[in-house]
């Protein structure tokens, strides 16, 4: 067999294994008079409607405890869709036909009776696939989720069966948890009445075309995979950034901080995407055992290294384009002692054989000049022989960004020689858009979440030992903070890069901070 025949065997297999099928379902949303359900949840599945994506027939079902009729939901959605849909005009005719496989369920989450009254209304359902394909949207407080899942289970409508063996499932929100003990407990609760792989945990990154593409560019581009390691990577920065203050958030924000709020998910999510090994196949377990490998393979820090490598930040004062911002400490529900962080800047190390050595420098906050979320693979610089010796100029090291949002894009950035007789050079860039090469086509992360758990494929959901696995990081940081309240230093104007001990922590290593460019 030549090595042609070969291949197209191996594809042939691995091709049909990976296939998925979308089979009519019923979604029940519980929470559902809730901000989520109307900015996000009805919203993206109206656009899987008007893409024709959803499996037919299917039902949608909202369960809260509000008192309302089928068709008040119906309107105050519909209300809601005019806001926060992403294309206007909304299609009457596709919301109309939408509208008339929504159904409300007024009921208490803690009372049994409200999950028989599910069970009649859902055992109502005409195609028999509707009465057993269920996916329980859990849009609550994750307090509520071992109750839900219990009663659930008590009334029939969840089974608890291995990889497959049944069709019903539970997406669950975050916060998963506020820290290791709670993530546990919380995966304890829910492993009672359902199997791992029918728990689907939401990190809305994991949703962004963007940082989907980042396994497609390491992974289907040889020419980058082969740069992607220690003989050719100086460094890497990863910068989550919002201009936002926590504006009306301020009592969650008191509990979670940027470190549980966006480093514990979205930052190490896709620190793992960009770290990770490949996977043996995109099968979601292959892909998950590999992003948790990598979180496992970041170096544990003593209290000492934590203190010089972690920085933490929070803002005062200031203005954002113009305008004028609070200190954090004023912010409504917030405490005026509080010594939250907004920000977090640090320095992890990957001990495995791909990184040693690579720093990988991560920050988010709010409250910063712009909002973008940007990694950066800093390439170690050309030999400063040749044309840095002649020109006297140390020579632009090359680098790779990626521009997760907005603007999305990948840009290559390297040397240029400037025309003309002098040996002088510049560095230029090779960009990809998503908008000029795609148009302007940005779904929202949740409809492909939805898309992804209806049709049972758990590659974009996070996997128990996942979260735990990062909760373990962020816990032994936020450790190292207990009894220590903020300092002058860890203070920042809003409106600008947090705190100087973050440009410092790069400084220490002799390098800089690239900060992502505003939107022209
Ligand atoms: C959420 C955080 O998970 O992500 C918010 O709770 C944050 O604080 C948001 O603003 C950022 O998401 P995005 O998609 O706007 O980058």
């Amino acid at each position: 067999m030549n090595e042609s025949s070969n291949l197209d065997e191996l594809l042939a297999s691995r091709a049909s294994h990976g296939r998925r099928k979308i089979e009519p379902c019923t979604v029940v949303i519980f929470g559902a008079s809730g901000d989520l359900t109307a900015r996000k949840l009805i919203p993206a599945l109206y656009h899987l409607a008007l893409e024709n994506a959803l499996p037919q027939p299917y039902r949608i079902i909202g369960f809260a405890r509000r008192d309302k009729t089928d068709e008040s939901f119906r309107a105050e959605l519909r209300e809601a869709l005019n806001q926060f849909s992403r294309t206007k005009p909304v299609n009457e005719e596709v919301w109309s036909k939408f509208a008339a496989n929504l159904s409300y369920c007024q009921a208490d989450i803690s009372d049994a009776a409200g999950y028989r009254k599910l069970k009649e209304l859902i055992d109502r359902s005409g195609d028999e696939r509707l009465k057993t394909n269920l996916l329980f949207y859990l849009a609550t407080n994750p307090s509520q989720f071992g109750e839900i899942s219990q009663h659930l289970s008590e009334v029939g409508l969840l089974q608890k069966c291995e990889n497959g063996g049944c069709m019903q499932r539970l997406v669950v929100e975050k916060p998963f948890g506020h820290d290791l003990p709670s993530a546990k407990e919380l995966n304890a609760e829910l492993i009672r009445h359902a199997h791992e792989s029918q728990i689907f945990r939401i990190d809305h990154y994991l949703g962004k075309e963007t940082v989907q593409n980042i396994l497609t560019f390491r992974f289907s581009n040889s020419i980058f995979e082969h740069l992607w390691n220690r003989d050719t990577v100086d460094h890497v920065q990863i910068t989550v950034a919002e201009k936002l203050g926590v504006g009306s958030r301020g009592g969650y924000y008191e509990e979670s901080g940027a470190m549980r709020d966006m480093v514990q998910n979205h930052v190490l999510q896709v620190l793992s995407l960009i770290g990770m090994e490949p996977p043996v196949s995109l099968e979601a377990e292959s892909v998950r055992d590999e992003k948790v490998k990598l979180l496992k393979s970041i170096r544990p820090m003593t209290p000492a290294d934590m203190a010089k490598n972690i920085v933490r930040g929070q803002y005062f004062a200031g203005e954002v384009d113009g305008d004028p911002r609070p200190a954090y400490r004023s912010e409504p529900k917030v405490n005026p002692k509080s010594n939250v962080e907004t920000f977090v800047a640090m320095k992890l190390w990957i001990d495995n054989w791909r990184w040693s050595g690579v720093p990988f420098y991560l920050r988010t906050g709010k409250n910063l000049p712009v909002s973008a979320s940007e990694v950066r693979i800093q390439f170690k610089p050309a030999p400063n022989i040749l044309f840095a010796a002649r020109s006297g100029v140390k020579l632009d090291p090359n680098s790779i960004t990626l521009r997760l949002q907005p603007n999305e894009g990948i840009t290559l950035r390297f040397n240029g020689k400037v025309p003309g007789a002098a040996t002088k050079l510049q560095p230029v860039r090779m960009r990809f858009s998503y908008d000029s090469e795609f148009g302007a086509y940005t779904p929202e992360a949740y409809e492909r979440l939805l898309l992804e758990a209806i049709a049972s494929d758990a590659t974009l959901f996070i996997r128990r030992d996942e979260v735990e696995t990062a909760w373990d990081i962020v816990d032994a940081i936020r450790d190292s903070w207990t009894g220590r309240p903020l300092t002058n230093r860890e203070f920042y104007l809003a409106g600008t890069w947090g705190p100087t001990a973050a440009d410092e922590l790069l400084a220490a290593d002799g390098r800089e901070w690239k900060n992502p460019q505003p939107v022209r």
